[in-house]
């Protein structure tokens, strides 16, 4: 075991498969006390017992949650504070696509629920964990797929009957990055940073929801994706590097960090989200500038 991470404690969401799967690992294999967060608990228990017996790390663990509901990321977040002390890496991956749209418990757009609104509550609930941590970094996966949003109005995301399913998936992962810049923003001069990333094309089963269409999509990107080890190389790096100790507000792609979109600066687009998402989600005081 590479013991460069002793002694951290990172929280992996949709750490049962895919990119947060080999960033779960590889920061096990690094030494850290890993918390998986997975949905089924078949999946991720399997998930767990593979990496310990991969990593020789028998310090990881699991939660369970489906993200897209409100209350389920909630409970989780308690579960969270009262298994670990605190937290030095929050890593937001879980996302989906959802081709036919849906509607979540909440009544929230699917997609913007479980790709922006989980990552916005869960980071919220989680702050004062993360201020235990000598330093901490949060990392929000976010997509190239923010790059073409198309028709973007924050008074659109949350409405589950709107049209267009595939765009719903490029704006929440613009909303990713709009969330990790107001962060930013609102954690200057603490020992918290925020930084978004693209993983690339990656061969996983993102599409997994959408049946014969997914499968056709999931097949596309096994053609011409990087594999998951590839793929979670972004994350590692961002959870584990010293170069990158004290960058915030960042978007990275192949571990440097690059521009995303214009429309990702406006600061004043970034806090009205920011606002919507609290009324959303009721998540309380936002963080202290
Ligand atoms: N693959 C790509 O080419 C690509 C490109 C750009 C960005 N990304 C981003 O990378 C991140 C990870 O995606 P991936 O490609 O690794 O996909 P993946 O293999 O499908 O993994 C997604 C993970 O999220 C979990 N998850 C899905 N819905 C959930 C829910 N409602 N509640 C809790 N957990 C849930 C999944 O759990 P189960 O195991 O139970 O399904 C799984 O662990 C996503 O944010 C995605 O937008 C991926």
């Amino acid at each position: 075991m590479n013991h460069q991470m002793q002694g951290k404690i990172c929280l992996i969401t949709g750490g049962s498969d895919g990119i947060g799967y080999v960033a779960s690992r590889e920061l096990a294999r690094m030494g850290a006390r890993v918390v998986i967060v997975g949905r089924n608990s078949v999946k991720t228990e399997a998930a767990v017992q593979q990496i310990i017996a991969d990593t020789d790390n028998p310090a990881v663990e699991y939660l369970l949650a489906d993200l897209s509901s409100q209350r389920e990321v909630r409970r989780v977040a308690a579960e969270a504070m009262e298994l670990v002390p605190h937290l030095d890496v929050l890593l937001n991956n879980a996302g989906a696509i959802f081709l036919s749209g849906g509607r979540s418990v909440d009544g929230i757009e699917m997609t913007f629920a479980l790709n922006h609104l989980s990552y916005y509550l869960l980071t919220n609930l989680l702050l004062e964990h993360l201020r235990k941590a000598p330093r901490a970094r949060i990392i929000n996966v976010s997509s190239c797929a923010h790059e073409s949003p198309g028709r973007f109005r924050l008074e659109d995301l949350a409405d589950p009957s709107g049209k267009g399913r595939y765009p719903a998936y490029k704006r929440s992962k613009l909303c990713n990055i709009l969330f990790t810049y107001e962060l930013a923003r609102r954690l200057e001069g603490e020992n918290i940073t925020v930084n978004a990333l693209h993983p690339g094309l990656v061969r996983t089963n993102i599409a997994r929801n959408n049946g014969l269409l997914g499968r056709v999509v999931n097949f596309f990107i096994r053609v011409r994706g990087i594999t998951p080890d590839q793929g979670a190389e972004t994350p590692v790096y961002l959870a584990v590097s010293p170069e990158v100790e004290g960058v915030s507000g960042k978007y990275f792609v192949d571990c440097r960090p690059v521009p995303s979109i214009g429309m990702s600066y406006d600061a004043e687009l970034a806090a009205r989200l920011w606002d919507m998402s609290a009324s959303l989600t009721a998540a309380g005081d936002p963080p202290a500038r």
